[in-house]
């Protein structure tokens, strides 16, 4: 599918604009889908403004579409059987229902030959005790749907921690011992399904974007090495600082699970690397992925540009890293500090030799812990771009 063909994008946040930003230079036209007028990818690009589960409006982007990909994960199952059947949606919706549950995720993960943490389903507290018991703590119980940025989530490290992160985890649910009739059984809501996974004392976190075209091209970029604050991505750091034959087997194994699932498009690949170098994957996202920024300025493509060349069946496009570079995200509470940064002469980077290249997303309201961009800091080593962010003293909170 030739440059002039018209993208229709699923979600018009930052990911969607960002996509759109990139497939514009190439010569496609786009065209979003979000309920929120005024989306940050509506800014770049027509938006149709309606609900997700908008028949109509899913119809619409349809007819306006040559071919169709989303850039968030929820999406509704009947609206993507919709748009399959009405316009081409070359990424399918089977791994969307894969990725949109921890415990299918994992299975898909085991079943392309590719480690996950030691895991156990929960749907009681006594199924938690007994689960805790036979992994082992520290461990981490999650909500199997809906969880992102560490919500949804808590580390038990003792076994008088267990209620609570039940209750915590599945709020309203009733624990055992709650007596049975009345009261008790009609106000508790149901158990989500959750998954107790065991803590993986890992050294550090990687992620690696991989890119399948429609014909089955394979590439992946190179791993970003991840530091969340408050379980919120704060920093990617690449060339990540672990053995390059540790990189090279992560990138093995993205590559692995891109093809064993069949997929069409990227996929972000987040794992532990632990202290004696195993990989365990932690969880996949099915789009462009924040870890991946980096790659906007620092590599040969981007992960946008490699996106929508998987979709349309171009060649993907050369994923080497032109420079070491540190990705640090811009929340809320760093914007106005950020801007002033960036747009004002920066000794410190001067000094550093360090290039910020600051992104902004364009969302109307800032809050705390959102994200509002980032900024990509070219180094001629990854050492001075961690500098540049330690001394410009934006990210003390
Ligand atoms: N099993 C685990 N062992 C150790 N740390 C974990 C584990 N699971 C999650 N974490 C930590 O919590 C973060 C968020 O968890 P993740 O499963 O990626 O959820 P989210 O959907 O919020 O990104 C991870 O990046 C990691 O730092
Ligand atoms: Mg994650």
């Amino acid at each position: 599918m030739l440059p002039g063909a018209t993208i229709g994008v699923l979600g018009g946040g930052q990911l969607g604009r960002m996509l759109a930003l990139a497939g514009s230079a190439m010569g496609y036209r786009f065209v979003a889908l979000d309920p929120a007028p005024d989306a940050p990818c509506g800014q770049v690009t027509p938006q149709i403004a309606a609900a997700y589960n908008d028949q109509d409006a899913a119809r619409e982007l349809a007819r306006r579409s040559d071919v169709i990909t989303y850039e968030f994960e929820n999406v509704d199952a009947g609206v993507a059987a919709l748009l399959a059947e009405e316009s081409y949606v070359p990424q399918g919706s089977a791994l969307l229902y894969t990725t949109q549950h921890r415990l299918r995720e994992k299975a898909a993960i085991e079943a392309a030959g590719v480690p996950v943490a030691p895991y156990r389903k929960v749907g009681s507290l006594a199924e938690l005790e007994a689960a805790a018991a036979e992994l082992g703590l520290p461990c981490v119980l999650k909500t199997a749907t809906g969880g992102y940025d560490g919500k949804g989530q808590a580390v038990i490290r003792e076994a008088t921690e267990l209620e609570a992160a039940f209750r915590q985890v599945a709020p309203g649910a009733a624990v055992a011992g709650t007596p049975a009739g009345e009261a008790g059984a009609s106000t508790a809501a149901a158990v989500p399904e959750l998954v107790l996974e065991k803590f993986v004392a890992f050294q550090c976190e990687i992620s690696v974007v991989a890119a399948r075209s429609a014909s089955g091209e394979v590439k992946s970029f190179p791993p970003a090495e991840n530091i969340h604050v408050n379980n919120i991505l704060h920093l990617s750091i690449v060339p990540a600082r672990v053995p390059e034959e540790i990189q090279r087997r992560a990138c093995e194994l993205a590559e692995r699970l891109i093809t064993g699932l069949n997929a069409v498009g990227l996929l972000a690949v987040e794992m532990f690397v632990t202290e004696d170098g195993e990989l365990f994957v932690n969880e996949l996202a099915p789009r462009p992925h924040n870890s991946g920024h980096y790659t906007m300025d620092a590599c040969a493509t981007s992960q946008f540009e490699q996106h929508v060349r998987a979709i349309t069946n171009l060649p993907l496009g050369d994923t080497t890293l032109l420079t070491p570079v540190v990705m640090v995200n811009v929340l809320g509470q760093h914007l106005e500090g950020a801007v002033n940064t960036v747009s004002a002469y920066d000794e410190i980077a001067n000094k550093l030799g360090v290039i910020p290249k600051l992104h902004i997303y364009g969302k109307t309201e800032s809050k705390n812990g959102r994200k509002m961009g980032h900024i990509n800091l070219l180094c001629k080593d990854t050492e001075d771009g961690l500098s540049w962010v330690e001394q410009s003293n934006l990210w003390r909170n």
